[in-house]
């Protein structure tokens, strides 16, 4: 059959695989580079703005990438189990992956700050979830130590399969666009996801598939902002429960993609955050979930900064759907409801 493969068939002669690696995938990649017409106006000067909508992948965020690589060869390795730390996301790739491969899946997650829509992917996809009484920070250290000293598999992307399948969007940009954009905005928590682009970026700019490499815009929640204040953050706190993270585990790797980059770290507000969800949503028609808006919130807040005429990505990490909370809560739009099934009645609140 034709049609897309998923991305390890698709890139594999980047990607760290062989003929004996088993290849588990749910078909994920190739997600739109979506034109944001309204933000584009918005920042004006013949600036354009695209977002990358990987909250299309098959468990609704770009985990999937990261999730295809770390369970195939995970499976290559003979492991029987996997484990991760999970805002929510990671654990919904993780389960969904581990469980077609075949293997146990087991998520530590901070007990009531995962969006519903996570933690019933993690329940359904058949994880064994365990919620502690502390934060992503906790957690990660724990499944550390756990898969150290147990026969289980860390997936949380300090594994480093994670990255290389989570490159694979810097290729997919590069591909649609013809070459890198001026500049990346991306959200960041445990800073995987940006140190992956970079490497997406860095690898096709040396085999002549871009002639230039964008410079990386980092926004973090001003709750949760150590790249900001250039240290650990011990009480995160943020809206954006998928970025609430005080003390990120790829930090080497992220500062050096934005020096190398000349790109910048920057807080955005969680105010600024749901209005930058609120536009994407009620302007652009396009659905994420409030830490994926963080990009934007983040384009807005330094847009003075963009070139005339740039190329600008902003990355939307997860699905809107991920979240139905935090979009009835903060969509500032209201249900009409009690209304008599009466014709008169409905086009007299429609206002005709
Ligand atoms: N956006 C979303 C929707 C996420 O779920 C995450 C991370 C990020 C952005 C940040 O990416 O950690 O690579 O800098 N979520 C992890 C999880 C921590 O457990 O799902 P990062």
């Amino acid at each position: 059959i034709g049609g897309w493969r998923g991305l390890i068939e698709e890139y594999r002669q980047f990607l760290p695989v062989s003929s004996k690696t088993p290849v588990i995938t749910l078909l994920e990649g190739n997600t739109p580079l979506i034109p944001a017409p309204y933000l584009s106006a918005q920042i004006g000067r013949d600036v354009k703005v695209f977002v990358k909508y990987d909250g299309l992948n098959p468990t609704g965020s770009f985990k999937d990438r990261g999730m295809t690589m770390a369970i195939s060869k995970a499976k290559e390795e003979g492991a029987k189990a996997v484990i991760c730390a999970s805002t929510g996301n990671t654990s919904a790739a993780a389960a969904a992956y581990a469980r077609r491969a075949g293997m146990r899946a087991f998520v530590i997650i901070p007990d009531g700050y995962v969006a519903l829509g996570k933690l019933a992917q993690a329940l359904l996809y058949g994880a064994e979830v365990i919620a502690i009484n502390g934060n992503f920070d906790d957690a990660l250290k724990i499944v550390r130590q756990l898969s150290e000293n147990y026969p289980v598999t860390l997936v949380n992307s300090v594994n480093p399969y994670r990255l290389e399948g989570q490159k694979t969007a810097a290729f997919e940009i590069v591909d649609v666009l013809g070459n890198a954009p001026d500049w990346l905005c991306i959200p960041v928590g445990n800073a995987g996801n940006i140190s992956a682009y970079w490497m997406g970026f860095c690898q096709y700019h040396q085999i002549g598939k871009c002639d230039r490499l964008p410079k990386m815009m980092g926004f973090q929640a001003s709750g949760a902002a150590p790249f900001i204040s250039k240290q650990p953050v011990d009480h995160p706190e943020t809206l954006a429960t998928a970025i609430r993270i005080g003390n990120p585990a790829n930090w080497e790797k992220a500062w050096a993609a934005s020096h190398a980059s000349q790109g910048q770290f920057h807080a955005v507000s969680d105010e600024e955050i749901l209005a930058a969800y609120r536009i994407l949503g009620g302007q652009e028609g396009v659905f994420c979930e409030p830490a994926s808006a963080a990009s934007v919130a983040g384009l807005l807040k330094v847009h003075q900064q963009v070139p005339d005429g740039a190329t600008v990505v902003c990355v939307l990490t997860g699905n809107g759907l991920k979240d139905p909370d935090s979009a009835v809560k903060h969509s500032n739009n209201q249900l009409k409801s009690g209304i008599a099934p009466e014709l008169t009645q409905v086009a007299q609140i429609m206002g005709f």
